[in-house]
């Protein structure tokens, strides 16, 4: 979705903007444009496309200035173009605004302001929030903030410049992320930490109806009554290093590289951290059922940790979309723990099916990586997972500190019920322990995972299958699979195959079966068999898969790990294999195409 990166300071704001820009890339856009404030009025630069073209441009007539706005955005309303791309500037060029959200209200108030007379540049719902405050503006620009916001409906993260305050650069937000950076030589807003690392760890997170006032030598916060607020700067511990490539050709592989030490961090940090501390302070006897809901691939560490949650606690669990969550009136109570999962805390369903659980009287946890994120702080208790930044839009390391945070919070809750003696718990845990070494095994391997992948490049269609945890996985090896490599995959579970989908195996279609549960693995073989003699070519990915196999078969054979906590493997050698396929097609794997890295849309 959209970056903001704004910059009052000492220093030249347009190469700060454009590097704080580059980190935003991310979040996925398909135009760009920087507006400073020059000496004789907005200098603005928009541009359609990558940020090398706005970059070609700026290098072509070079801007400066002190303070600025810089934006990437992702089309909502209005094709991406150079004319709907932000910043927005009113028609009397006194106000430039940058959004991100969506402002759900914009016909009506287009439709008074034209009458008003004002001409639209753009089709976008963002200039009306320039032009709306230019008709507030009488010389009180935070009056003029404060009004204008008070018109709006919907979700925003705004930077606001007025060219009388050449000084003062103006944040405010609701339902859409914003921070606050603070270095030595001056201050930024931005959509999210790694946009500012390089210049500061030190941040404010902005809540909703807050505004910040920024100059060169501070920040002031207020409340929309104009109330000054104190507000704490928090130290981001993520470091620089973090955000970068590190001499990996994608994020997404340094991301995937990175797996074991995210295993290792987060299974510390529930035996002896403050993921142990978060767990502590929940009591799951209260609890008659657990909900647990996201969306995507956290919505599948979902699917995963149900199997393993009434496993080991006997506790009913259901999982579900939380775009449908929130709409489906859902039977919930002070009874029920509602676990949301997000990696970056910011997803607009994951923040509505909180809200809506929260209005429930349920108790509300959330299992986050974005610290100070919407869903971290509204939620009752927050585990924050340590996966560190990540950037590549797929998500991996992000999941498995997803999975490896909910089952351990499975054993304790486990134990905690009676369901699990010291020694079965302390086994399992010790089972837990020892995955980061079997991932960085499986990861040592990856020569053998490209050389599969270089041969699957030019199937039409991959079918992903498995059973139990390996369903769950099948899952999040297909949606990781079409997301980069845009191939058209689905996962089923093994045994709903022939109940309608086994019509589309045909000659040459990959049906990857997963296979790590032993007792489960005669029931994967015989749908492999059945998939491989309508001609489907099978490649078994798994501990448990067969020692003796056809000739249309082939495999990625797995560590083995207990059956419960097998995705954290299957998963790792799933990645690769996607990452693999991808990097053969030469695509934009970092970048998919449509893809936004944290959906704050609905
Ligand atoms: C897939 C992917 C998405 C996210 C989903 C939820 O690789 O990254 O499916 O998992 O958009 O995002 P968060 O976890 O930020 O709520």
């Amino acid at each position: 979705m959209c970056g903001i990166i704004g910059y009052v300071g000492y220093e030249n704001a347009v190469p700060i903007i454009l590097e704080g820009l580059k980190k935003l890339e991310y979040r996925g856009y398909d135009s760009a444009g920087i507006a400073v404030c020059g000496r004789d009025g907005f200098d603005v630069v928009k541009q359609k496309g990558r940020l090398d073209a706005l970059e070609a441009r700026l290098e072509a007539a070079p801007l400066s200035g002190h303070m600025g706005i810089g934006h990437t955005r992702w089309a909502t309303h209005g094709e991406p173009s150079d004319a709907n791309s932000h910043p927005h500037v009113g028609s009397r060029s006194k106000i430039a605004v940058v959004h991100n959200g969506i402002i759900e209200n914009y016909q009506r108030l287009k439709a008074r302001l034209e009458q008003k007379g004002i001409r639209f540049a753009s089709q976008t719902d963002s200039e009306v929030v320039a032009q709306l405050a230019e008709t507030c503006y009488d010389g009180d620009i935070m009056e003029t903030v404060v009004k204008a916001v008070g018109r709006l409906e919907g979700s925003y993260a705004l930077g606001i410049m007025c060219l009388d305050r050449p000084d003062t650069l103006i944040a405010v937000k609701k339902d859409n992320p914003l921070i606050i950076g603070v270095a030595a030589h001056g201050l930024f807003i931005a959509s999210d930490v790694p946009a500012v690392l390089r210049h500061t760890n030190l941040v404010y997170y902005l809540n909703d109806g807050e505004i910040a006032v920024l100059n060169k030598d501070g920040a002031r916060f207020y409340s929309l009554d104009r109330e000054p607020l104190q507000k704490h700067p928090e130290t981001v511990t993520w470091s620089l290093d973090s955000a970068e490539k590190g001499g990996y050709p994608h994020f997404m592989l340094k991301e995937i590289m990175e797996q074991p030490k995210v295993l290792r961090d987060t299974v510390q940090s529930a035996v002896s951290g403050e993921a142990k501390a978060a767990a502590d302070s929940l009591d799951p006897a209260r609890f008659d059922k657990i909900v647990m809901t996201a969306c995507g691939s956290a919505y599948n560490a979902g699917v995963a940790a149900r199997y393993v949650f009434e496993k080991l606690c006997r506790v009913p669990v259901e999982v579900e979309l939380a775009s449908e969550f929130r709409y489906k009136d859902a039977i919930i109570g002070e009874k029920t723990l509602v676990i949301l999962i997000s990696q970056s805390g910011e997803t607009a369903d994951t923040i509505a099916a909180m809200r809506e659980a929260n209005a429930k009287g349920a108790v509300t946890l959330s299992i986050v990586n974005a610290v100070g994120s919407t869903v971290a702080k509204e939620t009752a208790h927050t585990i924050y997972t340590l996966a560190g930044p990540e950037i590549a839009v797929a998500t991996t390391k992000a999941f498995s500190a997803q999975l490896a945070l909910l089952y351990m919070l499975a054993i304790s809750f486990a134990y905690k019920l009676g369901r699990l003696s010291e020694t079965e718990r302390d086994a399992l845990t010790d089972e837990m322990k020892a995955l980061p070494g079997k991932a960085e095994a499986l990861l040592g391997r990856t020569d053998e995972i490209q050389h599969c992948a270089a041969g699957c490049i030019a199937y039409k269609s991959i079918f992903f299958i498995g059973r139990n945890v390996d369903y769950a996985i099948a899952l999040e090896g297909s949606l990781k699979l079409k997301e980069i490599s845009y191939i058209h995959s689905e996962a089923y579970a093994g045994g709903e195959l022939k109940h309608g989908t086994i019509s589309l195996i045909e000659d040459n279609t990959l049906v990857v079966a997963l296979s790590n549960c032993e007792r489960l693995a005669p029931k994967i073989m015989s749908n492999a068999e059945q998939v491989a003699s309508r001609g489907a070519r099978v490649l078994f990915v798994g501990s448990c898969a067969p020692a003796e196999m056809g000739d249309r078969m082939s495999v990625i054979r797995l560590p083995a790990a207990h059956e419960l906590f097998s995705p954290s493997l299957s998963v790792v050698a799933l990645q690769l294999f996607s990452y693999y396929v991808a990097a053969n097609k030469g695509l934009d794997i970092d970048k998919p195409r449509n893809l936004a890295k944290s959906v704050t849309v609905e």
